[in-house]
């Protein structure tokens, strides 16, 4: 009998619905290529999808971001809640921040997520701006210390991750950044650019090929309900199944998959139009390295460059 493979962690993209146009991304940027219809994910679909997890005999990261901004979803709060009925689920989410009420932050702090990051790209209003598209940086600063400050007073607050991506108009505030921030949360990652819609490279040299984590510990469901194969899929272009009419892990032990894991296995990646030019592989391979003068840990990986607050 071959063996059931359950995932690690579950993207569950809630929306691809945004309200910034940031200049790198592949659904709402400049150089867009997606083709796929905006929407929010139904009820039916996130009812069945996080019920099904709940029964897995395994801890599963259940992430409800995607292409989109999550916070947009009017429904978040029902479907963090009852994801939250599920001992083996742990909760969190990227956002950028500009829908961070105090309502909100009240909420996911009650509400027990485990995890929560924002994305903020840089120190200087101005060319935040030009980067992330559409948002207003003093605000979301704002907004992020009200968290920060609600969460100390909190009897439990998720850890709180930052993520600035490295784009050529920011990349020299970098330092700054960790700096002006590391004091207040557990994380703050540097992520290098990627070009879209063909660049699906990470500076620097990886080594030889390897076979992607991803097909074995991650499940990407879009907001209709196509079971698409990584997150690097920002278009669903192999969509694995429809988890309206099948269970997820009927999908994501099916044949197509099963194909994927197969010619990965065997190094034939070269054969797959989502995988030939993609380099996420490289990212399983962190190189760490510790600075505990400073009080922090420095983590480089592939795709970024990760300083992590050390607990005393
Ligand atoms: C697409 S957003 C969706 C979640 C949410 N709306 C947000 O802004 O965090 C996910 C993350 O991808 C990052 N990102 C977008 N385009 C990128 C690119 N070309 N290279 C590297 N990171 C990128 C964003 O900055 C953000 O941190």
């Amino acid at each position: 009998m071959t063996e059931i493979l359950y995932p690690k962690q579950v993207i569950l993209e809630v929306t691809n619905h945004c309200n910034l146009r940031c200049k790198g991304c592949a659904l709402h940027g400049p150089q867009a290529f997606t083709k796929r219809p905006k929407g929010f994910m139904p009820e039916e679909i996130w009812r069945k999808a996080i019920a099904e997890m709940g029964t897995w005999p395994q801890e599963v990261n259940l992430t409800t971001h995607g292409g989109g901004e999550p916070l947009l979803h009017p429904h978040l709060k029902e479907i963090l809640e009852f994801a939250g009925r599920f001992p083996n689920l742990t909760r969190g989410f990227l956002s950028n921040a500009t829908l961070l009420t105090e309502d909100w932050a009240d909420f996911l702090l009650s509400t027990g997520i485990d995890w929560i990051a924002f994305s903020i790209d840089g120190t200087v209003p101005e060319t935040h701006a030009i980067v992330r598209r559409g948002s207003d940086l003093k605000k979301i600063e704002q907004n992020l210390l009200n968290f920060i400050q609600k969460g100390k007073k909190a009897h439990k607050r998720p850890q709180i991750m930052l993520n600035m991506v490295l784009y050529e108009e920011v990349k020299a505030q970098a330092q700054e950044f960790v700096k002006k921030w590391l004091p207040f949360v557990d994380v703050v990652m540097l992520s290098h650019y990627r070009n879209p819609p063909c660049s699906k490279r990470w500076p620097g040299e990886h080594g030889p090929r390897r076979p992607c984590d991803l097909l074995w510990s991650q499940m990407v469901v879009a907001w209709d309900g196509s079971m698409g194969l990584c997150c690097e899929d920002f278009d669903i272009e192999v969509c694995l199944g429809d988890v309206r009419n099948e269970p997820l892990l009927a999908i994501w032990n099916n044949k197509a998959i099963t194909k994927f894991r197969e010619l990965h296995r065997q190094g034939r990646q070269q054969e797959l139009a989502l995988c030939h030019a993609c380099d996420t592989w490289a990212d399983m391979h962190a190189v760490t390295e510790e600075d505990r003068e400073n009080g922090y840990l420095i983590v480089r990986k592939a795709s970024s460059v990760e300083y992590r607050t050390l607990t005393p």
